[in-house]
C-alpha cells in the first residue's frame, strides 16, 4: 500500500514514521522547505524519544521520503492521511480549519481513483463530511472514501502510543474506507488492539470527548488539592484513593500547576465553543477550561507571594517544558510563572533539558543555563514547573548551597512531603500543606 502523509507536525512524521515501520511505503510532505531539508537528512524537526531513530532506519530500509510537492506522490498513492494543523482561530476559541481546506483543494487534483482520505487531524464533528463535498465538487467523476482516524498520542510517548494505543477510532462512511483501514491497522489487530468502526462524526466527537475527559479529571483533582491544603489533607493520598476504584482509574490524577500543550486547551475550547453553536452548551468543559485558566494565574500568584517583596530578589525556575520529554512550551503553565516574576522586577534564572531554545525566543531577560545546580545559584526560591526525570534526582543538599534562600516550590509534587524539610528547604507542593499566605523568604 502507498501511502501519503500531509503535514509533518507532530501526528503526521510519527504516523509517518511508525506505518513505514509497518512495511508500508509512505512520503511525507510539508510545504515548509526548512523541515524537508531536516527529515531528508534524518533529522526530526520536534524532539521525541526514539523518533530520530526511527525515521533513519525506515529512511535507511528506503520505505519513508519526503517531497515538498503532493503532485510527486499523491497520484500513486492509496491512502492520503491528512495531518496538518488545526490552531485555534482568531477569536481563541474555534478551531481554524484553513489549513485542512488548503490541503483537500491541494491533494483533490491528484487524488487516484478508487483513493482513500484519512483525516488524522483533530476536527469538530461534520468536518469530514464537509471535505467529502469538496472533493466532490473539485473531482465531480472521482471514486473516493474519506475516513476519519483521529490520532491519541501524547507527546514524549507518542511512538509507543501509536505502536500500542488503547485503541484505534476509524470513522467511514463505506466498505471501502472500512477494508483499507482494516487494512492499514492490521499489524495492531493483530496485537489485540482493539479497533472501533464508527460514522465519522462518532470518530470527531469521540476525540474531543476524550481530550475534555481528561481535562475535566485534571481541573477536578486540582480543585480538591486546594480543599487539601485548606484542610491539612494530602492530595497524594485522596488521588490514590479514589484511583484504585475501576470506575475512576488512577491515571490523570496528578494534581499540579494546571494543563498545557498542544491539546487540553486548544480542543477543550474548540469543543465548548462548537457546543455552544450547536446549542448544547457543555457547561462542565467551560468549567474545566475556567479552572485550568484561573490555576494557571493562581499558581504564579503563589510563587510570587511566596518570595515576598520582589525587589532584589532572584528566582531559579526548573523546567518550562509544559510537560517532561518534549521540547514544547505552548500553553506550558511555567509561562505565567516566567511572566509574572518578570513583570515585578524578579531576576530569574532557568533551565529545561529540551525547552529552553524555544523558551529562550520568548524570554530573552530570562537568564537561561544548562545545569539545575547554576540555575539556582543566589536564588531565593526554586520553583518546579515540569517533572523532568533529572529533576527528581538533585542532590538537595548541593542545590540548597547554592541558593540565597531555601525555599522550594514543588507545583509537581516530586519530592516526597517531608525530604526537602529534611536538607533544609522551607518546602511548598501542591495539594500537601495548608496554604502559607505570607512570605517565607524574607
Ligand atoms: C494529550 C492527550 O493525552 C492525547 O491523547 C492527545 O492526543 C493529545 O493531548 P499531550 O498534550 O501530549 O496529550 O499530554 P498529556 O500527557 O495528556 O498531558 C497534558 C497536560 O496535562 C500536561 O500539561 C500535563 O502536565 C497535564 N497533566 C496530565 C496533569 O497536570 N496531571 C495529570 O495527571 C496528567
Amino acid at each position: 500500500m502507498i501511502i501519503t502523509i500531509i503535514g509533518t507536525g507532530y501526528v503526521g512524521i510519527v504516523t509517518g514514521a511508525c506505518l513505514s515501520e509497518f512495511g508500508f511505503d509512505v512520503t511525507c510532505v510539508d510545504n515548509n522547505p526548512e523541515k524537508i531539508a531536516l527529515l531528508k537528512n534524518n533529522v526530526s524537526p520536534i524532539y521525541e524519544p526514539g523518533l530520530e531513530q526511527l525515521i533513519r532506519s525506515n529512511a535507511n530500509m528506503g520505505r519513508l521520503h519526503f517531497e515538498g510537492d503532493v503532485s510527486r506522490c499523491v497520484p500513486q498513492s492509496d491512502v492520503v492521511f491528512l495531518a496538518v494543523g488545526t490552531p485555534s482561530a482568531a477569536n481563541g476559541e474555534d478551531v481554524d480549519l484553513t489549513y485542512v481546506f488548503k490541503a483537500v483543494e491541494d491533494i483533490a487534483p491528484h487524488l487516484k481513483n478508487g483513493a482513500v482520505v484519512v483525516i488524522k487531524c483533530t476536527v469538530v464533528p461534520g468536518t469530514s463530511q464537509r471535505i467529502r463535498n469538496l472533493i466532490g465538487k473539485l473531482r465531480p467523476d472521482l471514486d473516493f472514501s474519506v475516513v476519519s482516524n483521529p490520532e491519541f498520542l501524547r507527546e514524549g510517548s507518542a511512538i509507543q502510543d501509536f505502536m500500542r494505543p488503547d485503541r484505534v477510532v476509524i470513522g467511514i462512511h463505506d466498505e471501502r474506507g472500512r477494508n483499507v483501514t482494516a487494512q492499514l491497522y492490521r499489524p495492531l489487530s493483530l496485537q489485540e488492539t482493539p479497533i472501533s468502526f464508527v460514522s465519522n462524526v462518532g470518530a470527531e466527537l469521540s476525540k474531543y470527548a476524550a481530550n475534555a475527559f481528561l481535562a475535566m479529571k485534571i481541573s477536578f483533582i486540582n480543585e480538591i488539592a486546594d480543599l487539601c491544603e485548606k484542610v491539612d489533607g494530602n492530595i497524594i493520598e485522596v488521588s490514590e484513593i479514589i484511583g484504585l476504584d475501576e470506575r475512576i482509574g488512577d491515571k490523570f490524577l496528578r494534581a499540579g500547576p494546571g494543563f498545557g500543550g498542544s491539546c487540553f486547551p486548544k480542543d477543550t475550547r474548540a469543543l465548548a465553543a462548537f457546543a455552544r453553536s450547536v446549542n448544547a452548551p457543555q457547561a462542565l468543559v467551560e468549567a474545566t477550561i475556567q479552572v485550568n485558566e484561573d490555576r494557571k494565574i493562581d499558581m504564579a500568584a503563589r510563587v510570587l507571594a511566596a518570595i515576598g517583596n520582589p525587589t532584589g530578589k532572584t528566582v531559579a525556575v526548573l523546567g518550562v517544558a509544559f510537560k517532561p520529554d518534549t521540547d514544547d512550551i505552548r500553553e506550558s503553565p511555567a509561562l505565567p510563572v516566567l511572566d509574572t516574576l518578570i513583570k515585578n522586577g524578579v531576576k530569574v534564572r532557568a533551565f529545561d533539558p529540551k525547552a529552553m531554545e524555544a523558551a529562550a525566543v520568548l524570554y530573552p531577560d530570562v537568564v537561561w543555563v544548562d545545569d539545575p545546580y547554576e540555575a539556582v545559584i543566589g536564588a531565593h526560591a526554586v520553583v518546579i514547573m515540569t517533572e523532568w526525570n533529572v529533576l527528581r534526582a538533585l542532590e538537595l543538599d548541593r542545590l540548597r548551597d547554592a541558593m540565597a534562600y531555601p525555599l522550594m516550590i514543588d507545583l509537581r509534587n516530586i519530592h516526597k512531603r517531608k525530604e526537602p524539610t529534611r536538607h533544609g528547604f522551607t518546602y511548598m507542593s501542591v495539594g500537601r500543606d495548608r496554604a502559607k499566605p505570607t512570605s517565607v523568604a524574607e
